[in-house]
């Protein structure tokens, strides 16, 4: 399993101390949420925190955009170092344009789908996209309950994509634990995003190995 420890949920007082142990650990990404008080009822961190995170982790950078309008942000997120783009579905007019604008600018796009957001309206765009984002729980806020039906959505989706040819992957974000993680494992997601579960943990490394062994 490819695990993206979410950052949400860090001690950023000790930001430094936490990005060292993710490039101590088996993740293989890091997962940034940025939000806008807009698009989602909170606000987290923005472009100058995204940039000292660069200097200080070695892992790709998978960034999550919960915000209106992310085509005006394209290339200050590739400025940023981030191997991924990710942009919501829901906050997306044009989200062909958007998607070529990610690829363009040199990183690998990914498109995010909320709760309620069916994953049948990806058919045609999944074919461009690199990383498939399942919400499984109400973007905001870390920390939330898993909700079961996006196991559905993870067997809908694995199926659309061998239907048609795409190479994107699977991640899911929100309430992954070792109890989820392993039920998203078996309903084929490929990418497990954690926060509490990784950085509430008295042992963050082991953790991220008990996700990454899934
Ligand atoms: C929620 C964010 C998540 C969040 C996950 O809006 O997109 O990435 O950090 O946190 P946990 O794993 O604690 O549910
Ligand atoms: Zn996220």
């Amino acid at each position: 399993m490819i695990v993206s420890p979410s950052l949400l949920s860090a001690d950023f007082g000790n930001l430094a101390r936490d990005l060292e142990m993710i490039n101590q650990s088996k993740a293989q990404m890091l997962h940034l949420d940025v939000m806008d008080g807009v698009f989602v009822p909170n606000i987290s961190f923005g472009f100058p925190v995204i940039k000292y995170v660069q200097q200080l982790c070695k892992k790709p950078l998978d960034v999550h955009l919960m915000i209106v309008e992310p085509q005006k942000f394209v290339n200050e997120v590739r400025d940023c170092g981030a191997a991924i783009m990710n942009v919501h579905y829901e906050a997306c007019n044009h989200l062909d344009r958007v998607v070529q604008q990610i690829h363009d600018a040199g990183m690998k796009a990914g498109v995010t789908i909320n709760p309620a957001t069916p994953v049948c309206l990806l058919r045609d765009i999944v074919a461009q996209l690199d990383l498939v984002l399942l919400m499984s729980v109400n973007p905001g806020f870390g920390g939330q309950k898993f909700i079961p039906n996006t196991l559905n959505k993870v067997r809908e989706l694995r199926a659309l994509i061998a239907e048609t040819g795409s190479r994107a992957v699977i991640e899911v974000d929100g309430g992954v634990n070792d109890v989820t993680g392993k039920q998203l494992a078996a309903a084929g997601a490929d990418v497990l995003v954690a926060g509490n579960y990784v950085f509430k943990d008295t042992d963050p490394l082991k953790a991220i190995e008990t996700l990454y062994n899934l």
